[in-house]
Order: C-alpha cells, then sequence, then structure tokens
C-alpha cells in the first residue's frame, strides 16, 4: 500500500464509524501562549476536552501535522541518528468528545491493524498504565481488560507514569494511556530476545506506532489533577512508522514517505545512501528537516530571529551543515528538494502548492547566508587556531564562535582536530549555561488557571457599533512573567476592545466600575478564540460588572 493509501484509508475508516474527517490544525501555533508548534493531534481539541467550548461533532478523525522540537516534547537530537524519530511528522487520530471511551478505542484501533491493514497480530503489544501512588492512581484494569479480548495476556505489558500517563504539556489535559508497539525483527532475532522486553527500550525495530489516550484530567498550574466533567477519547499514530511497518521495511526513511526525497538528495549531492553511517545520517537529516521548513513555511511560520522563527532557522542550518559536513555541499541545493515534496504530498496538503515559490526562495536566502556564515567561520577560526598557545582551543572562544558568529559547535570541535588541537568543552558548556540563564531570566512566564466566572460560550465584539458599553467579566487569570512581573487577564460576556491581529495593534481603554475606581486595559488579544484583556491588578467587585470605554 502506498503512503497516501494508508493515510486515506484510515480516515475511511472512521469515517464509517461516524467520524467526521476534519482538517489537520496548522503546525505553527499562534494562540496558545504554553504551546510554540503543534506536538499532538489533540492540541487544537484542548478546550472541548476541558469542557471550555463545544464541538460541532462528538467524534472526529484527521492527520495532524506534528513538530516534536520544542517544549516537553522534543525528539531533534534523535532525528537522523536513528531511523524512526522526526522533527515533523503526521500524526492520524481519532477522537471522542464525551462520546465512546476505552471499549470502543481499543476495538476500533485493533479492527483497522488486524483486519484492514492486515498487521500480523503476533507482531503487536500493547501496554497498559501501571498506576501511580503518588498521584492516588490505579491500576487501569479496565483496558487491560478490554485488551484480554483480542491480545494473549502475555503481551499486555505493564507502564508507568513516564511511558503511560500523557500530558501535554506542564498544564492541561492528560490521562492514562495504552500504547500498541510492533516488533519487526527477524525471526532469528526473536528467538534470541523476546520483543516484551524490548518495548519502550530504544529497540529500532521494536517501536510504538499508536496511543490510546484515555483523557480524564486537567492538569492545573499548582501540579495537581482535577477530574474532568467527562471522559474523552485521544489517539494518536505515528504515519511514517505505520508505513514502515505495512510497506515492510526496517526504517521509516526506507517508506515511500521519504524514498522519492532521498532519491533526489542523492542526485544532488552525488552521495549514496547506504554506503556509510555519516552520509546515511546527513541524508535523513536532509530528509526530515526539509519537510519541517517546508510545511512551517507553507503554514506561515518563516525562519527568523526569535521565537518559533528561530527554531525553524535553527532546524534548517541544521540540515545546512550536515550537507557541507558530511556530502561536501559548499553549494545552496536543498530548496530544490521543494518540488519533490510538492509532488509527492501537495495533494494531501495543498498549502505546500499555494507556497512553493515561496519556501524555493526563502530557503535558497537561508542556506546562501548560512554557507556564508560557515565560510567567514571557518576564517576566523583558523585566526583562533593560530592565535591559541597550547592545543586546546579555548571553550569561551568557542562560544562566541556558536553565539555571535552562528558558527556550530561540533564543526568547530571537528576542524579543530584535524588541525591537531583539542576544544576545552566544559569551558564551551559553561558560557553557554549563563547564556542560557541569562535568556531564561529574560524570558520566564506562568499562567495561573482561568477562574470562570459564567460560561459564556458566545464572546460578542461590538466594536463596531459602540465604543462604550456594559460588560461583564466571564472569566479571568494571573499571569507572571519576568519581563512585566503580574498582571491579569480577562475575558468579558462581550467587548468594544478590538482584539490585537492581522497587523492591527490591540485596542486599549478603561474599566468603570459603580463606585467610580477605574481600571486601564493595557492590550487586548486573542488567544484560542477568547478575546483577551490584559489590566495592571485584578478589579474587585467583579460580579457588579463594568463600564467599558475604548480609548
Ligand atoms: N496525545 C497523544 C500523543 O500525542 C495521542 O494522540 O501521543
Amino acid at each position: 500500500m502506498k503512503s497516501a493509501e494508508i493515510r486515506q484509508h484510515f480516515l475511511d475508516f472512521f469515517n464509517e464509524k461516524q467520524h467526521q474527517i476534519v482538517p489537520s490544525a496548522p503546525m505553527v501555533v499562534k494562540d496558545d501562549p504554553t504551546l510554540m508548534f503543534t506536538n499532538a493531534g489533540m492540541n487544537q481539541f484542548k478546550e472541548f476536552f476541558l469542557g471550555n467550548k463545544t464541538p460541532k461533532s462528538k467524534r472526529v478523525a484527521d492527520t495532524q501535522k506534528c513538530l516534536r522540537v520544542s517544549g516537553k516534547h522534543n525528539d531533534l537530537e534523535e532525528v537522523g541518528i536513528d531511523t524512526y524519530h522526526h522533527t515533523f511528522f503526521e500524526m492520524l487520530g481519532n477522537w471522542s468528545f464525551g462520546d465512546y471511551f476505552k471499549e470502543e478505542a481499543i476495538a476500533w484501533a485493533w479492527e483497522i491493524l488486524t483486519e484492514r491493514y492486515k498487521i500480523d497480530p503476533s507482531i503487536l503489544y500493547v501496554t497498559i498504565f501501571e498506576g501511580d501512588q503518588s498521584e492516588g492512581l490505579e491500576r487501569d484494569m479496565e483496558a487491560y481488560n478490554f485488551w484480554k479480548k483480542f491480545v494473549p495476556e502475555d503481551r499486555i505489558l505493564l507502564g508507568n507514569k513516564e511511558d503511560n500517563f500523557w500530558e501535554m504539556g506542564d498544564q492541561g489535559p492528560c490521562g492514562p494511556c495504552s500504547e500498541i508497539h510492533v516488533d519487526i525483527r527477524s525471526e532469528e532475532e526473536k528467538q534470541k530476545v523476546s520483543g516484551a522486553d524490548l518495548v519502550n527500550q530504544d529497540h529500532p525495530q521494536v517501536v510504538e506506532v499508536w496511543n490510546l489516550v484515555f483523557i480524564e484530567f486537567n492538569r492545573k498550574a499548582n501540579g495537581s489533577l482535577e477530574q474532568l466533567p467527562e471522559k474523552h477519547i485521544d489517539t494518536g499514530m505515528g504515519f511514517e512508522r505505520l508505513c514502515m511497518v505495512l510497506q515492510d521495511k526496517q526504517s521509516n526513511y526506507d517508506t515511500d514517505v521519504f524514498t522519492p526525497l532521498i532519491r533526489e538528495i542523492e542526485a544532488l549531492t552525488k552521495t549514496e545512501y547506504g554506503t556509510s553511517i555519516e552520509v546515511d545520517r546527513a541524508i535523513r537529516v536532509i530528509a526530515d528537516h526539509v519537510r519541517t521548513v517546508y510545511f512551517s513555511i507553507a503554514d506561515g511560520q518563516l525562519p527568523s530571529n526569535t521565537g518559533a522563527g528561530y527554531v525553524i532557522r535553527r532546524i534548517l542550518r541544521r540540515a545546512i551543515r550536515y550537507g557541507f559536513t558530511f556530502l561536501g555541499q559548499k553549494e545552496a541545493f536543498i530548496h530544490l528538494l521543494v518540488s519533490t515534496l510538492e509532488k509527492q504530498m501537495g495533494d494531501a496538503f495543498p498549502e505546500l502548492k499555494r507556497e512553493q515559490k515561496l519556501a524555493f526562495n526563502v530557503i535558497r536566502e537561508e542556506e546562501n547566508s548560512f554557507l556564508k556564515t560557515l565560510d567567514q567561520g571557518l576564517i576566523l577560526l583558523d585566526a583562533i587556531l593560530k592565535g591559541t598557545k597550547g592545543k586546546e582551543l579555548d571553550g569561551a572562544k568557542a562560544f562566541e564562535l556558536y553565539d555571535t558568529y552562528g558558527f556550530p559547535y561540533d564543526l568547530t570541535a571537528l576542524i579543530a582536530s584535524e588541525r591537531g588541537y583539542t576544544v576545552d568543552e566544559e569551558g564551551f558548556k559553561a558560557s553557554m549555561e549563563q547564556q542560557k540563564n541569562r535568556s531564561r531570566a529574560a524570558a520566564s512566564s506562568k499562567a495561573g488557571d482561568w477562574v470562570v466566572l459564567a460560561q459564556d460560550e458566545l464572546e460578542e465584539f461590538v466594536g463596531y457599533d459602540t465604543l462604550e458599553t456594559q460588560v461583564k467579566v466571564t472569566r479571568y487569570r494571573k499571569m507572571t512573567t519576568a519581563k512585566e512581573g503580574d498582571f491579569y487577564q480577562l475575558v468579558f460576556n462581550l467587548t468594544p476592545f478590538y482584539p490585537e491581529g492581522g497587523g492591527q495593534v490591540g485596542d486599549k481603554g478603561y474599566l468603570e466600575a459603580s463606585n467610580g475606581d477605574i481600571y486601564y486595559i493595557l492590550n487586548t488579544k486573542k488567544e484560542n478564540n477568547l478575546i483577551i484583556h490584559f489590566t495592571e491588578t485584578l478589579p474587585t467587585k467583579l460580579e457588579e460588572g463594568f463600564k467599558a470605554v475604548v480609548d
């Protein structure tokens, strides 16, 4: 089965089970301060789980573009080194919002894998949550008993909180989960070591393909678990890994998700995949990273010097550097892969077609400018090495090359060693740590839990007709950032304040209480479909309402 059919098959199956098929959310998150990139299929449904919003359909399924390169879920350093992690990947998922729960989620997962995709059940293992005393959570016997209908008991394994209790981040919806793992090793290897001993042990041929999460709780800002009013299903299947299994390959990179890119990289760089560890890693890194960068640009996030844009720039630079060092590429070539990827995935993701030219130009510019940096860095490094007494390069100097000139440390170390020098790595790390502490202090921020005063789904914007109106506060929370200190975010039942967006600055103004107290609205922004008003202090007598006036 080709990858495009595998994807479609999943959507068709869940459509048969009355799921509405929805598009992937953008990979770049603009309206959630706790998240830079979509790192799981459930991100776009967070508010449904929390009960803050009501979905149109209680069952949905999709393929979600995900990026795991920052925050709680970060796979960047593994990518290219192994054969089954990616920065960008697709997650096939089905969801129930307060509708079906464990029994159906487990039965359907089993049905599609073994009856539709026809995976041999004897290569599958499942895990369930063993419980956790410190959290007051019991072993998930319910899931165990549902699995028992399909899976021999010696293939149902217990997993701890780290593997079998899924959390989106420090806060938010969470719950125990059941994972499905495949063992695609040869018979000979299976005779030697049982697959059960290799589950969750980072073995490249015994990998997790699907995670079924039974969402029941909300992790609060203070770390406690709160029971949610309803129970939900959130599943995520690694599309590229599923393709590996169904196409009978030993590596995600040998599936048709990656082979067109790999053939093109080989042709452009005149190298051959499968001939040396270093060349193979470099080709995998480039094939993986060009997907991330192209999809990110297609979703509106260009490489830049700050925030999400900086993460994307660093990923592209990692690819350029691997090409430069291990494939001997001194000229830009990664942008030439854009058309291969567009041909391959443009039908499933039309944004690739739409932004093909932009991606081509942006990647080419980035490549040229970083290749220039690498050239200049080589000259600087040369001068530093000539001025070095003894045979050890100063760690602070290596850090300066990295920090000020963008010259990567591993390249410094490699070139230094070729010339017979070592680098003071501890000194480099110490300088890096100091720098991190400085930026951590500048960026740290904390969001308190929302205090909901009134459930109000429809938050009307009335500012086109009036600049002054009576409002009620429906929810508020306290925020703390290193830059701005403490302040508050308020949401109203209706509002005359226009939120920041589309290049327009947010409205300012004030709230006037019935006793004449004034609270300034410092800014207005839209986040998660809420219009949020920023104040320095929390108004008293919230229940009485306020006159809201736009400046
Ligand atoms: N949220 C779960 C995960 O990302 C399942 O979708 O693994």
